[in-house]
């Protein structure tokens, strides 16, 4: 597991609602991730969810009240957020939104947020129609032009029995929230568009032909890209991993059907990465039954060769800047050399195939005009933040 928020002091904040419940499983992966993270609880929160709960998943005091004295100075509003890198208040309800835009101050917890000297995230989590009434959006909007960062909600069910936006974020979304928060935005306003994963050719109904692309690399990219404050489509064949939060991810099966998908969106984007291990060639004929299986005499498939996306893409007038992979066993300088400047595109990302294909580490790469550039062997995610950065920094011509 990366430790993605190693060394960060979080000050994790509960008002009253049930999705207090997920707090607890909030603070827990949080701590998993390397942060030190000091409860604060609202009385209502009490209410759903115990101190004792949250103090032995933090593995530190929870503080409930403004006079409490286990702070030398009894001052725990300005303690607790001094050397803070964050406030999160999860849930956040619509009464503690109330009182942060007004800057109320009648509990440890809204007055530590009025005195705080940093960031504030804000996991909104009410019933739909508290959610949706004209005030809790008022006050939403107000919170942002203050400079706080409201996080979902989300839409789904709620405890309530309705349907609707308001549920509270789920832990890892929040998760997600809160890493890409402290990533340099390097990315702002940029459209990047990924393929990822491996292509699926049919022989017949039942029967294809793929590869071992696990899409682990593809997807570290899209999450990286939105933590640089992309706005990132990904395009996938079949995989088992999960859509990296704040992506859209568009899927497909074969490789036409990927191209197809590609070419519908490519000329809005600012960054092409194509991720995606595409077969290089399909089945000519693809039955419509089954194929009978004959012993003796296996079938003869013939084949015809796949379109290249990424050439394609790299040809279009206006196109977006094309960033390439190349999976070799073999002589990977020579050839991811020779590929770049085949495919027409200034960046390529090579690696042994060998070493790579679902492992959770990889060593790669980049190879652009000035030549080869290899990155230290690491996590799939700590290297796809590594290869954005070099991507920002080249797209907009800073390096060529
Ligand atoms: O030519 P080769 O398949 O080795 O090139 C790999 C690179 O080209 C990868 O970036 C891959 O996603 C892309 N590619 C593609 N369409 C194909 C084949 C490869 O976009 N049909």
């Amino acid at each position: 597991m990366t430790k993605d928020l190693q060394g960060k002091r979080i000050v994790l904040g509960l008002s009253g609602g049930i999705a207090c419940y997920k707090s607890a499983e909030l603070v827990r992966r949080m701590i998993d991730l390397g942060a030190s993270v000091d409860v604060v609880m609202t009385d209502a929160a009490t209410h759903f969810i115990t101190a004792v709960t949250m103090q032995a998943l933090s593995g530190r005091p929870v503080f409930l009240d403004a006079w409490d004295a286990r702070i030398p100075n009894n001052m725990p509003h300005i303690d607790l957020t001094r050397g803070a890198d964050a406030v999160l208040i999860a849930p956040a309800s619509a009464d503690f939104m109330a009182k942060l835009v007004q800057g109320r101050a009648d509990d440890l917890l809204s007055t530590l947020c009025l005195a705080r000297a940093c960031p504030l995230l804000v996991a909104p989590a009410m019933n739909r129609e508290m959610w949706a009434a004209a005030p809790t959006q008022r006050n939403a909007e107000q919170l942002k032009r203050d400079g706080v960062m409201i996080l979902g909600p989300g839409n789904g069910d709620q405890a309530c029995g309705e349907t609707g936006d308001g549920r509270m974020l789920e832990p890892a979304q929040l998760l997600a929230e809160l890493v890409g928060f402290f990533q340099p935005k390097l990315l702002s306003g940029k459209r990047v568009l990924i393929t990822a994963g491996p292509t699926v050719e049919p022989i017949d109904p039942v029967r294809v032909i793929s590869n071992r692309s696990s899409g682990k690399t593809g997807y570290a990219l899209a999450r990286a890209a939105w933590e640089a404050g992309a706005e990132v489509t990904l395009i996938s064949g079949p995989t088992a991993l999960s859509t990296p939060h704040g992506v859209t991810r568009i899927n497909v099966e074969t490789a036409e059907q990927m191209y197809n998908a590609v070419l519908a969106s490519a000329a809005n984007q600012d960054i092409f990465i194509a991720v995606a291990a595409v077969a290089d060639w399909r089945v000519a004929k693809v039955a419509t039954d089954k194929i009978k299986k004959n012993a003796d005499q296996p079938p003869e498939l013939s084949f015809i060769t796949n379109p290249d996306i990424l050439a394609t893409v790299a040809k279009l007038p206006n196109g977006p800047w094309c960033v390439g992979f190349a999976a070799e066993t073999e002589r990977l300088s020579e050839f991811a050399h020779e590929k770049r400047l085949r495919k027409g595109i200034p960046m390529l990302i090579g690696n042994l195939a060998q070493h790579v294909m679902d492992a959770d580490h990889t060593t790669v790469s980049i190879f652009d005009m000035h030549g080869e550039h290899p990155l230290a062997t690491s996590g799939k995610q700590d290297v796809a933040r590594q290869l954005i950065h070099a991507i920002a920094t080249r797209v907009d011509g800073t390096q060529a």
